[in-house]
């Protein structure tokens, strides 16, 4: 969000007025009165487009700061409900800018975009006038040092009275981009104030996950109200899971058999009344008793859910410990675990797999011979 995003261009040394960030309209009026004068009272959510849909609002003291975060509080934005507001000092704008640096996967490259054409209304201007946007590509290599910075500003053609300050805030911008392990940092506007001062007066950050072990701090940006409860239950317990919004709950073992079995559900789900895989959910290596619990508990969690389909091809993992993790788990869930299941086992000591299962007898499960007609049997007990 934006005044996280402010927070972390802050300790970089960006250029950025950081506000009071307030959950009710009387924070909202507490935090516009300590600012003085006008104020911005902006919506804070992880959307693009806030200002169209009314969530950036000017307000020339902390009665009307008070009114607009009312009405700015509980708004939807592209699907989001505002919880907080943002209130800032109102700056006085010459010029908008627009500026990123990006991770350009096409090209295997890293990009700046940048535009002295910036706004709200710079998607427009990318249509109308693509002339206007330039896009520089950095080389991961050698980043970008006062040179490169130099470049940017130069292609990008900021005013000459800003130029020293653009290359400074330029490679400022850089070290958030590295240091934060981000694959976005976007700045719109990147403004001209009066008395020709460049601040970043949004900011928009995205952040890499596979970087989380090195940025504690970035825990605290995670916006837990608007992850969907299942996925952050699986993220809890390390699971690799995402919630499809169909009828036929799926485990498997490696995101490629998992990949395979949405297809042959949705394929056979076809012939009963069109349901659909549930969710992705990729066990990995070692599926446990622990693991295969977990994974169940939280696939029948999801009240959509009619049938669960276990797809596990043995390998490193033997289908003998695989059975045994399926009845460990029915045993941990006790009467919780209450839809049936679908079990197709195959590869390595999948006879011995097989014989746990059947020995178990669970009323629940069905054992199938094919990953095709497993997915038939699961879609038919699916079926409303
Ligand atoms: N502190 C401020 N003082 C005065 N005007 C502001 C301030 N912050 C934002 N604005 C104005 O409001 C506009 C929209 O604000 P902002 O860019 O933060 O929201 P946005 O809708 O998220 O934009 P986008 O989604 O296009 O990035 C800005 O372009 C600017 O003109
Ligand atoms: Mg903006």
């Amino acid at each position: 969000m934006e005044y996280q995003a402010k927070e972390l261009f802050a300790k970089h040394d960006v250029p950025v007025t950081l506000g009071v960030v307030a959950e009710t309209p009387e924070e909202a009026a507490a935090g516009a009165s300590s600012l003085g004068g006008a104020v911005v009272v902006k919506a804070q959510v992880k959307a693009g487009g806030r200002g169209k849909a009314g969530g950036v609002k000017l307000a020339k003291d902390s009665d009307e700061a008070r009114q607009h975060a009312e009405a700015i509080l509980g708004m939807q934005i592209k699907g989001l409900t505002v919880n907080r507001v943002l209130i800032a000092p109102a700056a006085t704008i010459e010029e908008e800018y627009y500026f990123s640096f990006l991770l350009d996967r096409s090209n295997r490259t890293y990009l700046c975009i940048a535009s002295i054409a910036g706004g709200v209304e710079i998607e427009e201007v990318a249509k109308t006038d693509p002339d206007a946007v330039k896009q520089i590509p950095i080389d991961a290599g050698t980043g970008v040092d006062e040179a490169k910075a130099r470049e940017i500003v130069d292609t990008a053609g900021f005013p000459a009275v800003l130029t020293d300050q653009a290359v400074d805030l330029v490679q400022k911008l850089w070290n958030v981009f590295v240091q934060e392990d981000a694959t976005l940092v976007e700045v719109n506007p990147l403004a001209r104030l009066e008395g020709d001062v460049l601040e970043a007066l949004d900011g928009k950050v995205s952040l890499d996950d596979n970087a989380e072990f090195r940025h504690e701090d970035h825990l605290t940006y995670e916006d837990k109200a608007a992850a969907d409860p299942l996925e952050a239950k699986a993220k809890a317990k390390g699971l690799n899971y995402v919630k499809l919004d169909g009828e036929v709950g799926i485990i498997g073992n490696g995101a490629g058999l998992v990949m395979s079995t949405l297809d042959v559900v949705a394929y056979a789900g076809e012939r009963y009344s069109g349901v659909k895989p549930a969710n992705f959910l990729d066990i990995g290596g070692g599926a446990s008793a622990q693991v295969m619990a977990d994974g169940l508990d939280v696939i029948l969690g999801d009240e959509q859910v009619r049938s669960v389909f276990v797809n596990v091809f043995g390998g490193i993992t033997s289908c003998d410990a695989v059975a045994s993790g399926i009845v460990g788990a029915l045993e941990l869930l006790g009467d919780e675990a209450s839809k049936p299941l679908v079990v197709r086992l195959d590869g390595n000591n999948v006879e011995e797999g097989r014989r746990i299962l059947s020995e178990a007898n669970h009323p629940l499960v069905t054992l199938a011979e094919t990953m095709d007609g497993a997915a038939d049997r699961a879609a038919e007990l699916a079926v409303k």
